[in-house]
């Protein structure tokens, strides 16, 4: 996969290969200017915006075509030896059913709604053509209960993705409203299994039924809604099985509401070869690695030869003593352990963006009741009056002031958390690298879609805007962005 992987993305690579390129060739220009005049001129050491290509543009169909159909609606769900009512879902079941291409298929997506309820269907992480983002009210309107809205894209990236509600996610996608969506690489490396696992914890009460109670104001007040019972693929405690010498993909979404999961691995000798769908450029350890509502992590992990029993894979944020999520139990005749490189893919080093000033500063931070108007509509579901909101720069949505982005131009933003809570932060349509925390430099060596913040944490990342249109930047503690701490980023 080393030798193949700088082409499994076309597009961003040749982006980042002609960024690269194009700094380069800049720090000579700078070089030279240097010898001729005696200041510095105030060049940007990074500016690809002659190479970022739009949407589309250097897609290479593959000419497939997949017709989904994904249906909304309510029933039940089994968990835990409990029929739980009230969940909603795709297709009947939870997780809906995981779509699966190869780079360069197109997809062909009906959603019918049939709930009682709007809905919309966002297809996290994936570059889509505006329109067909999935953002009540911004890039559609709102699927009405019986009707249905087509979704049809070409996804130009190879990566772990999923999708789910993009309407009252604090009660749409906590019902269970997502599933997984992955786009294959060209030529998959020889994993023996490649397993895609949706992390989720559900509220449940007493007799193991779901609370229905979505717009707690604790939880509101706090880090959304964190559940009592971890299930992986909506299944507590799963068991996935290998055998001695496999070597397994692990494709974790965080589609938890609230919930961060630090990973525990034990023993395992696993390693992350892609954070938010996209390949690392070198692989990184994964035991502590802290994953977000809206993350994804994708783990290359070998069983031992001589390895017996079982593995527990654990999540370790709020305990000394890690509480399972998953098992990985070993059985059978031993393989021979499929060798390769770990796969990886050039990430450019945007470093001199320290020294920018930003373009775009995002104070988070919580306002209350005697900043809002009485009149005055607040959160996605544009409640009146009495409800104080998460809010960004000190407005809660849908006060806003929308960020305007050059295509192309490579662009420093500024997230500063001003509230005690957690807030994982995702802007749609667009890859961003974090440079610095707190004033620190950092260089994580991949990009992302979704960085979290903890709490007073400052966090500047880099963008390359490469899609215009209007877009979605939101916390995804979903209790958080549907009471305001919401807002657009066009790109132009
Ligand atoms: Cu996964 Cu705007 O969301
Ligand atoms: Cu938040």
């Amino acid at each position: 996969m080393t030798s193949s992987s700088p082409f499994a993305r076309p597009d961003r690579n040749t982006v980042l290969i002609a960024a690269l390129g194009l700094v380069l060739i800049a720090g000579g220009l700078v070089a030279a200017l240097m010898l001729l005049s005696p200041a510095v001129p105030e060049a940007l050491a990074l500016d690809p915006s002659t190479v970022v290509a739009p949407y589309g543009q250097d897609e290479l169909p593959s000419g497939a075509i997949h017709e989904v159909s994904l249906v909304a609606a309510a029933g039940t769900m089994r968990l835990d030896g409990v029929d739980v009512d009230n969940v909603w879902s795709f297709n009947g079941s939870v997780p809906g059913p995981e779509i699966r291409i190869q780079l360069g298929d197109t997809v062909k997506i009906t959603v019918q709604n049939d709930l009682d309820v709007a809905t919309a269907v966002h297809w996290h992480g994936i570059r889509v053509p505006n329109g067909m983002d999935g953002v009540p009210g911004i890039t559609q309107d709102p699927i009405a209960p019986g009707s249905s809205f087509v979704y049809e894209f070409t996804p130009p990236d190879v990566g772990t993705y999923w999708y789910h509600s993009h309407k009252r996610g604090n009660e749409q996608l906590e019902r269970g409203l997502y599933g997984a969506f992955v786009v294959e690489d060209a030529e998959p490396a020889a994993y023996s299994q490649d397993v895609t696992l949706l992390v989720d914890d559900w509220l449940l009460d007493q007799v193991g039924q779901l609370d229905t109670d979505f717009d707690s104001s604790e939880d509101l007040h706090h880090n959304g809604r964190w559940g009592n019972a971890l299930s992986v693929n909506a299944e507590i405690l799963p068991t996935i099985t290998a055998a001695p010498g496999e070597r397994l993909r692990l494709r974790l979404v965080n589609a938890s509401n609230g919930r961060i999961y630090q990973l525990r691995f034990g023993e395992l000798d696993a390693v992350a070869i892609a954070m938010d769908g996209f390949y690392v450029d070198r692989p990184l350890p994964v035991d502590g690695l802290e994953i977000a509502p809206g993350n994804r992590v994708d783990i290359d992990v070998t069983i031992p030869v001589d390895a017996k029993g079982s593995f527990v894979i654990a999540d370790s944020l709020l305990s000394f003593s890690p509480v399972p999520l998953m098992t990985l139990e070993v059985s059978g005749d031993p393989v021979d352990p499929p060798s390769f490189a770990p796969p990886t893919a050039p990430v450019p080093d945007w470093s001199d963006a320290i020294e920018w000033e930003p373009n775009g500063t995002f104070e988070l931070s919580l306002i209350g009741d005697e900043d809002i108007a009485e009149d005055q509509p607040t959160g996605l579901a544009g409640d009146f009056g009495g409800v104080f909101g998460w809010a960004i720069n000190g407005r809660a949505w849908p006060d806003h002031r929308t960020h305007v982005a050059s295509l192309g131009q490579a662009e420093k933003l500024r997230f500063v958390n001003d509230s005690g809570a957690f807030h994982p932060m995702h802007l749609h349509g667009q890859f961003f690298q974090v440079v610095a925390r707190n004033g620190v430099p950092v260089r994580e060596g991949h990009f992302r879609d979704t960085v979290l913040l903890n709490s007073t944490d400052t966090v500047d990342i880099v963008v390359v805007p490469t899609d215009v249109g209007v877009w979605a930047l939101h916390c995804h503690i979903q209790l958080h962005a549907e009471y305001g701490m919401f807002t657009l980023y066009e790109v132009r």
